[in-house]
Formats: structure tokens, C-alpha cells, sequence
């Protein structure tokens, strides 16, 4: 598997990382074990980047606990991206949470259920209006060096944060949703690659949809998220679908399937990118981590953009978009 490096301070991980959010919440009921087993399987595979938060344990630590038991023989192997940042006293409400004593708990946690001694990327979840990012970033630069955490990250944070963050604790990633169907984050781009800060891109298989496997709203799981999720709403749903299918045949034409070529689409917008899909499934993995070597000619990325040359249809969240600053 190729590496990438994000920023400036050494963070190196393989070119396709692991989201393991789906394994406890937002896709219906999970499988403790075939979630254990897509994170061996990613491993096996090359993948040396996994990314969990306190929010996927909605504050039980159940998210962190099966990532940290999946990797408890290659600790030294892999690294270990967490997020705090959400108010989860008494279970999840959306509301936020960044004070510098709840980000010390949290982080404390997170360690205990990871089962490490440090974690390798510390990311703020959401930026937290109530709370200066100074303070959030020196909070950070505490644990930095009281050696709990090793890189700093944040999460669907704008330009201004950005740099202000930067200006106290050196931020490595932005961590934010990116994919074929959802393109905004380029706008954020220029400024990243000025300061030296690497991109993670979250959901780059559009929730799932960008695989072929999309069901209609209300064919998932009731506990499923995406049955509220506008691009999957009728109108916005067969549009998607269309694309999807344009794309899927430009893959086949590869040898390749549409996830990979969407997987593949994000390695080719930088060197300093790298997508962490989720899945429950060992085979899906295969197929995933395979988008690594998956390389895209000009003409390729031309017929895609003709194709889908600003995003997919409907917005990315239901309610509650989150707002750049
Ligand atoms: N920072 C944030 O606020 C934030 C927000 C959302 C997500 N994230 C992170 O980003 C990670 C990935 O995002 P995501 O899980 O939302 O979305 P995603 O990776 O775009 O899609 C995941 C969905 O696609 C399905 N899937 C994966 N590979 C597939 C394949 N090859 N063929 C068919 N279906 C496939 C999975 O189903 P199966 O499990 O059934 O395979 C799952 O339902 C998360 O796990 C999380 O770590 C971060």
C-alpha cells in the first residue's frame, strides 16, 4: 500500500485508511465480529490508519473498545485517530462540548478504552462556538506534551479556525466529508496546502451510495440514517442513482467497481489526501484497499467530472450543515 504523509509533523499512514463508525451507529445494527474482522482484514491488507471518536460509543466507549481490541497485537503497526467534542452527558443530543476539562476527560477515556498509552491523532469533532479554539488547541498542546497524544486534528472547521488552532498547537489534518458527491471542502484547499496541513476525507463513498449498493429511503434499517438523508430523497435519489450507474460502466471499462474509482478519484485530487471509508464487511475492505492501485489517466478524470462536475444531489446532512469559520 502507498503512504501519504499529513502535514508537516511526521504523521504518515497508508494512502487508504478505515473509518470504523459504522460499526456501532448511523448504518442500522452492527456485528461486533465482522467489524473486529474487516479491521484485521484491513491491516492484512496494508492499511495503517484507523479512525474511531468518543461520539461512535455515543460516550460508552463501545466504538474505541472494538477498534482497540481489533488492534491490540499491532498497536506499534498503526495509527490510532480518536475525537472529542461532543456534550454526550446522558446520551447524544447534538449538543457540544470543547471545555479544555472535558476534552482532558475525554482524552483520558479514550486511552483507557483504546487500550494504548498514547493516541496517535487527536482530533475536535465539531468546532465549539462557546468555547475560544485557543483554548481548545492549547488544551491539545497539553496533551502533546504530557506525551497522551501525538498529532492534532480537526473536523469540518473553516479557515479561520483553522489558523488560529494552527497558531498555538501545529494542526496536521482537517478531517471533513468529501467525496463525488460532495465537493464544498475544495474551497478550503488553498489554505491548507499554504499552512501544510494533510486532509482526511470522511464518508468518501457518499454514506455507501457510491458503490451501487443504494436502497431507496426507507428500505434500511429504521435506525439507519440514511432514510432521513437527502440524497437519497425522491428526486435527489434517482438523479444520484443515474451518476452512480455512469460511473459504475467508466469502472467496469477498468476492471475496476465504482467504489474503487470513487476511492480512486480522491487519491488523484492530492498527495495529501487520504479517504477512510468504513465498512462492516472483510470483502469490502479487499475492495476498498485495492482503490490504492487504482491510477486514473486524465482522460478518466474528464469523463467523471462530466459526469458528476460538482457533486451529487441533495444536500449532506438532513439538518444542521455544518457551518465553516
Ligand atoms: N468527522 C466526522 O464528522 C465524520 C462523519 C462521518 C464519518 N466519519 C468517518 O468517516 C468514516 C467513513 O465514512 P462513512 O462510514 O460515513 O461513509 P462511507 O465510507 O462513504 O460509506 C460507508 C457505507 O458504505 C458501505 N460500503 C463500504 N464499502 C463498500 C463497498 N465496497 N461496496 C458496497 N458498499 C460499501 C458500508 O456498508 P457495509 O458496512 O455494509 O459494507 C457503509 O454503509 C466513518 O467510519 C468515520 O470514521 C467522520
Amino acid at each position: 500500500m502507498q503512504q501519504r504523509t499529513l502535514g508537516t509533523q511526521g504523521l504518515t499512514v497508508s494512502a487508504i485508511g478505515y473509518g470504523s463508525m459504522g460499526l456501532t451507529m448511523a448504518y442500522g445494527p452492527g456485528d461486533e465480529q465482522a467489524g473486529i474482522a474487516a479491521i484485521r482484514r484491513a491491516y492484512d491488507l496494508g492499511v495503517t490508519f484507523f479512525d474511531t471518536a468518543e461520539l461512535y460509543g455515543m460516550g460508552t466507549g463501545s466504538n474505541e473498545i472494538l477498534v482497540g481490541e481489533a488492534l491490540k497485537d499491532v498497536r506499534d503497526d498503526v495509527v490510532i485517530a480518536t475525537k472529542f467534542g461532543f456534550d454526550l452527558e446522558g446520551g447524544f443530543r447534538g449538543g457540544l462540548n470543547s471545555r479544555p476539562d472535558n476534552i482532558r476527560k475525554v482524552t483520558d477515556n479514550s486511552l483507557r478504552y483504546l487500550g494504548v498509552d498514547q493516541i496517535d491523532v487527536l482530533y475536535q469533532h465539531r468546532v465549539d462556538p462557546d468555547v475560544p479554539i485557543e483554548d481548545v488547541a492549547g488544551t491539545v498542546k497539553e496533551l502533546v506534551d504530557a506525551g497522551k497524544v501525538k498529532y492534532f486534528g480537526l473536523s469540518e472547521a473553516g479557515p479561520e479556525t483553522i489558523r488560529k488552532a494552527h497558531a498555538v498547537q501545529p494542526v496536521s489534518v482537517l478531517q471533513t466529508e468529501y467525496s463525488l458527491f460532495e465537493r464544498d471542502v475544495e474551497r478550503l484547499f488553498p489554505t491548507l496546502r499554504e499552512l501544510g496541513i494533510g486532509f482526511v476525507a470522511y464518508s468518501p463513498l457518499g454514506r455507501g451510495f457510491i458503490t451501487g449498493a443504494a436502497k431507496p429511503a426507507g428500505e434500511y434499517d429504521a435506525t439507519d440514517m440514511r432514510n432521513g438523508d437527502p440524497r437519497w430523497q425522491p428526486g435527489n435519489f434517482e438523479k444520484n442513482v443515474e451518476a452512480v450507474e455512469r460511473l459504475t460502466e467508466l469502472a467496469a471499462a477498468k476492471d475496476a467497481t465504482v467504489a474503487q474509482l470513487a476511492l480512486a478519484w480522491l487519491l488523484a485530487q492530492g498527495d495529501d489526501i487520504v479517504p477512510i471509508p468504513g465498512t462492516r464487511s472483510p470483502a469490502r475492505m479487499e475492495e476498498n484497499a485495492a482503490a490504492a492501485d487504482l491510477a486514473l489517466t486524465k482522460a478518466d478524470l474528464d469523463a467523471i467530472a462530466e459526469i458528476l462536475p460538482t457533486g451529487g444531489f441533495g444536500a449532506r446532512y438532513a439538518r444542521g450543515l455544518p457551518t465553516w469559520i
